[in-house]
């Protein structure tokens, strides 16, 4: 059960760049701490209460996706799902081969092209080097559309070993996503899973028109 793993030190130090070799050896080394095991509670909760089943959705680092599985099943029907890793994808584009609603991407965020309503974060944020938080705040914006958001999961909290997982706190995320989207909450998460409890905030960020 998730709640008996250490699911926050998902991978141990390194010195090697985040890339695509990084990410995919850890999949076949099934190095995949972060993995819950289902979808975030605070996700599926949020989701549950969103009107728009038309809504192109953003998963990215999806890893085993389970919000995309929750995200079928509630009636959603354009779901995009990228990963870095080819052995993730592969995992992915086998179990979702029956779901139209379900596209599987393998690339990278950063370069990823498309237009979408909504995106949902969940340790994908804390898995890319600090110094590209502005990239990953700019590359979002350019993703989503006029009324677009990004909804889900930031830790809050520090990690003692080199990331990732890279942590960090909401006074830390405001000035990366101010610029560019309107901090429509950034607060405790109140239905967290047992083991991040207190350790992470809820966010949905609206990106702004003018920028
Ligand atoms: C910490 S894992 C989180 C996976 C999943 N979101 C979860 O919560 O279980 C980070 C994921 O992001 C993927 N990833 C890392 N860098 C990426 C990038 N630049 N573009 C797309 N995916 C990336 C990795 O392969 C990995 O599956």
């Amino acid at each position: 059960m998730a709640e008996d793993k250490d699911i926050t030190c998902c991978v141990k130090a390194c010195d090697q760049p985040l890339d695509k070799t990084y990410w995919n050896t850890q999949w076949e080394n099934e190095q995949i701490g972060w993995d819950i095991g289902y979808a975030a509670p605070a996700i599926v909760a949020y989701m549950q209460q969103y009107p728009n089943k038309e809504a192109r959705i953003l998963i990215a680092g999806c890893g085993n996706a389970y919000e995309a599985e929750a995200l079928c099943d509630m009636g959603f029907k354009h779901i995009t799902l990228v990963d870095i890793a080819p052995k993730a994808v592969l995992l992915l584009q086998e179990k979702f081969a029956d779901k139209p609603e379900i596209n599987v991407v393998l690339g990278d965020f950063f370069e990823h092209e498309g237009q979408y309503d909504l995106m949902i974060e969940q340790t994908f944020f804390c898995a890319i080097p600090p110094g590209k938080r502005t990239d990953y705040a700019q590359q979002a914006r350019k993703l989503l559309s006029d009324k677009g958001k990004i909804i889900g999961l930031l830790f809050d909290r520090r990690f003692e070993q080199q990331g990732p997982p890279f942590g960090g706190c909401p006074c830390e995320y405001k000035p990366v996503f101010n610029p560019y989207f309107e901090i429509k909450t950034m607060d405790l998460c109140t239905n967290s899973i047992k083991p991040r409890e207190h350790q992470e905030v809820f966010i949905i960020l609206n990106k702004k028109d003018n920028e």
